[in-house]
């Protein structure tokens, strides 16, 4: 059986070596992985998830085009996420079920946007990660992949794989709601019940077998690289928001929002970067814990089942641009949380509870009056109908 490394080694002919700079030219860019920690750089080929030496995320890196409009970069022939190819990796056989594209719908009485990324191929955001991550492991040509997931993330890695015909592995905490679980089970993945999230990402990673690849989300460079073609997808309509909202557990659509927004100030395309503030349920908030001090827990919060890992891999990045954009982190309790989902699903916006938290903070944050309010509406509540359904009692 030919093992990870020995794959690793076939594909290494696409890898150039410079200035010990270890650089991976795609078929139009130049991507290298990189830990900012103790800059130490890694071939995208790589199948570690983490610094061998300082146990960090590691950070993709990108040699931006030069062009004199944005839209000059993009792939005309493509609707979706493969639209911008030529600013993501692994482009050129990509895995896809039609990700990205998700329309902006205005709430004109509270001038707030909402992205509908619950229109995605799996009914949450996740499609954009999944996307590129299934790309990376057909590249590479693994023959497993291994995720850890509250559900929706475990879902899109099963239906990416399904359609790259690679096996998948997801484990799941226990209380994860029962239709994500039974979605993840049909996408013919295996799924692994854990006690707790926090035993689901130590499972994932100690269990892998040979030929697998660990594209574990929270850990995933290029997982953010989908992320940030949301914000691609927002310049492109026309739409630049002062203020960027979301949920956060690992930080992908947060740090991939930034990126996206970031990289078109870089390439000189936009001039501001909005603010972006992070919400998080009260009874796991590591995130407004770093930047607020310790909060009372006084219950955890079950509805917002989609956010709760107690140390996100990349709490240093998202804290870090928090301060940078002057944005901030809010809490919400399982009371609001309730209340804005039943203001949303009144005004047709049929969301899980996750996604809810985000206008639930909107709705208390006085400071975002009177601004261009970019809000991701993250899942379907139709995954969810087993909590929705104690809610809305008929
Ligand atoms: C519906 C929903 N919204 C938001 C999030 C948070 O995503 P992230 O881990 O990228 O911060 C999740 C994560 O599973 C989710 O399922
Ligand atoms: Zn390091």
């Amino acid at each position: 059986m030919i093992s990870l490394e020995e794959v690793l080694v076939k594909k290494i002919s696409k890898i150039s070596i410079k200035n010990q700079e270890v650089a991976c030219r795609d078929r139009h860019m130049t991507f290298r992985l990189l830990c900012k920690e103790c800059n130490k750089n890694y071939p995208i080929n790589t199948s570690q998830w983490k610094c061998d030496s300082c146990r960090r995320p590691l950070n993709l890196v990108t040699e931006l085009p030069r062009a004199d409009r944005f839209d000059q970069l993009t792939d005309k022939s493509e609707r979706g996420l493969w639209r911008y190819k030529r600013l993501i990796p692994f482009s050129e056989d990509p895995v896809t079920l039609g990700e990205g594209n998700t329309p902006i719908v205005e709430m004109k009485s509270e001038g707030v946007f909402l992205k509908l990324e619950y229109f995605s191929p799996t009914g949450s955001f996740k499609d954009r990660g999944a996307a590129v991550s299934l790309s990376r492991a057909k590249w590479i040509g693994v023959k497993g992949i291994v995720e850890d997931s509250s559900g929706n993330a475990g879902i899109a890695a099963a239906a990416y794989a399904a359609k790259a015909n690679i096996r998948a592995r997801i484990y799941v905490p226990k209380d994860a709601p029962l239709p994500k679980r039974l979605i993840i089970h049909a996408c013919g993945a295996d799924v692994v019940e854990c006690d707790s999230r926090k035993e689901a990402s130590t499972r994932a990673v100690n269990e892998l077998k040979e030929n697998e690849l660990y594209v574990g989300h929270t850990w995933d460079p290029f997982y953010i690289e989908g992320m940030k073609t949301a914000a691609y997808e927002c310049f492109e309509s026309g739409f630049v928001p002062d203020v960027v909202v979301t949920p956060v557990a690992s930080g992908t659509l947060f740090l991939g929002l930034y990126k996206g927004f970031l990289e078109l100030n870089e390439m000189g395309f936009l001039d501001k970067i909005p603010a972006f503030y992070a919400v998080q349920g009260e009874g796991c908030a590591p995130v407004y814990e770093a930047a607020h001090g310790p909060i009372q827990r006084i219950k955890g919060s079950s509805l917002a089942d989609g956010i709760r890992i107690d140390d996100p891999p990349r709490k240093d990045e998202i804290l870090k641009v928090l301060r940078k954009t002057s944005g901030d982190v809010f809490t919400v309790n399982d009371d609001e949380i309730i209340d804005a989902l039943k203001d949303l699903y009144k005004k047709g916006i049929i969301v899980e509870p996750t996604s809810a938290t985000v206008y639930a903070a909107f709705k208390k944050a006085n400071d975002l009056k009177n601004k261009r309010v970019l809000i991701p509406m993250t899942g379907t509540g139709i995954k969810t109908v087993d909590k929705i359904s104690k809610l809305f009692i008929l």
